[in-house]
């Protein structure tokens, strides 16, 4: 049986003043989803101190180093993470590869050294709209996934999260219908080898709480990676509600 999971990642939104104000409006209570807020880093120790004590709310980070430490100007290490209790880190989202250069190959060695750390890797992957359109989608995930299971023993899939997140649908308002996303999740978890049976995979692509029930319906569908609603502590609480 998997847990629903309704992950946050709050991008480069919010400041301190936000984040204070968004615990005041999110009734953590109300809601028996496991929940993960991934908020900028600077408000992670803020995160982390919402999450003390609640076994069904944790924080993340939306990002990681590949490296230890040492000098790499900018960069946050898996052990700063843990200085503060966070349990998710985000790997590979399409921002990161788009932007930032990050190759499946750099991707998977994060996956590594986050599992290595004990942190919980949410590896994202999807398509780009030109893909889709040429009938690519399958194998451009399974070029993701391959990237870290070239690198990693098969069991230790078990110990992630994978989310959906079709590029063309992050940010546009344009959600994967739920059989478009079943059908994508399905061929994750096909891909995954005898553990993707235990394993959430996550949707994420203008997830709201009008669409997040018919999502949450499908049967490989284990809940969501959320960008713009969460940010909305009424919206994304909601959101939450309907994974349950
Ligand atoms: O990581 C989640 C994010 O990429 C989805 O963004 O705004 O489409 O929910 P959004």
């Amino acid at each position: 049986m998997r847990i629903p999971l309704v992950a946050a990642n709050w991008k480069m939104n919010g400041n301190k003043a936000f984040a204070e104000r968004f615990f005041s409006d999110f009734d953590l209570q109300a809601i028996a989803a496991h929940v993960v807020v991934c908020p900028p880093f600077p408000y992670i120790p803020l995160v982390s101190q919402v999450a003390e004590d609640r076994e069904r709310f944790s924080v993340g980070a939306q990002n990681l180093s590949q490296e230890s430490s040492g000098a790499y100007t900018g960069e946050i290490s898996a052990e700063m993470l843990l200085d503060w209790n966070a349990r998710y880190v985000i790997i590979g989202h399409s921002e990161r590869r788009s932007l930032y250069g990050e190759t499946s190959e750099l991707v998977a060695k994060k996956f590594v050294v986050a599992q290595q750390a004990g942190l919980i890797p949410i590896l994202c992957v999807g398509e780009t709209l030109q893909e889709r359109e040429q009938e690519r989608t399958l194998e451009v995930i399974a070029n993701q996934l391959k990237a870290v299971s070239d690198i990693i023993e098969s069991d230790t899939w078990k110990h992630s999260v994978v989310a959906y997140e079709p590029v063309w649908a992050i940010g546009t308002g344009k959600t994967a219908t739920p059989e478009e996303a079943q059908d994508v999740h399905q061929f994750i978890r096909g891909e995954l080898g005898n553990v993707g049976e235990q394993i959430q995979i996550l949707y994420g692509g203008s997830v709201k709480s009008a669409n997040a029930s018919a999502l949450f319906a499908q049967a490989d569908i284990d809940g969501a990676l959320v960008g713009g609603a969460s940010l909305d502590a009424k919206e994304f609480a909601a959101i939450c509600r309907a994974a349950e």
